[in-house]
């Protein structure tokens, strides 16, 4: 592959690999190896026995898919410079922010757990409103993308909200792309799609609202777990990987229950297990507090403080409390 073609390219496929044409490509995604990732971490073994191609020749496919994806080393300086680069959403409420050390991170996924009511469904809607303003005033004057897999997208809570902002409300909600997820097939074919969307449109924030509740309707209980656990976590690697590349905000809401029976340690627990516990990303827990009032929480986020603050849900979207 030239330089020429890695400059201009963002996202590859499989055929983008050395070696790889429509016959090889064609028996690779009917094995499963569909994916970059994949096949990165595929063994020579296993590659050679689809594609019948001679071992040393699936080890430079191999090698190459590591490449395309970033499997290097880099200097702390890089890493230093891609971290300079992030660029932050505001979320409406100063105090949010600042416990978010300034906002909701582009190249990242931010999570939103909590009990019903504790406000995740409305911090989303926000974002969707906020990335939309211009960067002096916390924004990214770009557009949001809004996964709905629980059907509880309100466009009257985005025109209120565009009002308390100052924006005009038809044309914040005409930037907002909103899309029902049906299942949990569905909701990762949704984000592969993506890919395809961000190049062609300006969108900073992509908001799935919930990320889980598909998957524990559909993979219940302790037998079904690990099953779930795998494409939980297949999900979240196409997300970030969005979001990295595309430098997107990717938000995502995951419903926790109050566990009275626990005494010890964090009564609230994510229904179904901790299934998002050892992803990337930033974790944020809500709590109901009184009337309008919720608590957040920074949980084990590798670069911020672990704290907390309290935050208002009002009519024009979410604030600071008085
Ligand atoms: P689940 O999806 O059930 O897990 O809850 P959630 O965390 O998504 O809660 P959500 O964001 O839907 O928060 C619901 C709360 O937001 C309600 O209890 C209200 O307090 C507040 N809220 C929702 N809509 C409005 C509104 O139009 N005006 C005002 N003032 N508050 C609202
Ligand atoms: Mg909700």
């Amino acid at each position: 592959m030239s330089s020429e073609k890695a400059e201009k390219k963002l996202v590859y496929d499989i055929t983008d690999l050395p070696g790889v044409g429509s016959a090889t490509a064609q028996k690779l995604i009917e094995a499963g190896y569909s994916s970059l990732e994949a096949i990165a971490v595929a063994t020579p073994q296993e590659l050679s026995d689809v594609t019948g191609l001679p071992i040393p020749t699936a080890n430079k496919i191999i090698k190459a898919a590591r490449e395309l994806l970033g499997f290097r080393f880099k200097t702390a300086l890089e890493l230093k410079k891609e971290r300079m680069n992030v660029k932050k959403i505001t979320t409406g409420s100063k105090n949010l922010d600042e416990l978010l050390g300034g906002g909701i991170e582009t190249k990242n996924i931010t999570e939103f757990y909590g009990e019903f009511g504790s406000g995740k469904t409305q911090l989303c809607h926000q974002l969707s409103v906020n990335v939309q303003l211009p960067e002096d005033k916390g924004g990214l004057e770009a557009k949001a993308v809004y996964i709905d897999s629980e059907g509880t997208f309100r466009w009257e809570r985005i025109e209120a909200m565009a009002r308390g902002v100052g924006l005009d409300p038809d044309k914040v909600m005409e930037n907002i792309y909103w899309i029902r997820a049906v299942n949990s097939h569905h909701q990762m074919a949704i984000v592969e799609e993506l890919f395809d969307l961000v190049k062609r449109e300006n969108i900073k924030l992509v908001v799935i609202d919930s990320l889980t509740s598909h998957f524990r309707a559909e993979f219940p209980g302790r037998e079904n777990l690990a099953m779930r656990q795998q494409l939980l976590n297949k999900h979240l690697h196409q997300l970030m990987r969005l979001a990295e590349i595309f430098d997107i905000a990717v938000v995502i809401t995951n419903q926790v229950m109050a566990r009275p029976d626990v005494f010890y340690g964090d009564p609230t627990q994510a229904v179904g297990g901790h299934v998002l516990y050892h992803a990337p990303g930033i974790r944020v827990q809500l709590k109901k507090s009184r009337g309008n009032k919720r608590i957040a929480r920074v949980v084990d986020a590798p670069h911020i403080p672990e704290g907390e603050t309290i935050f208002v849900i009002t009519e024009w979207g979410i604030r600071d409390p008085e």
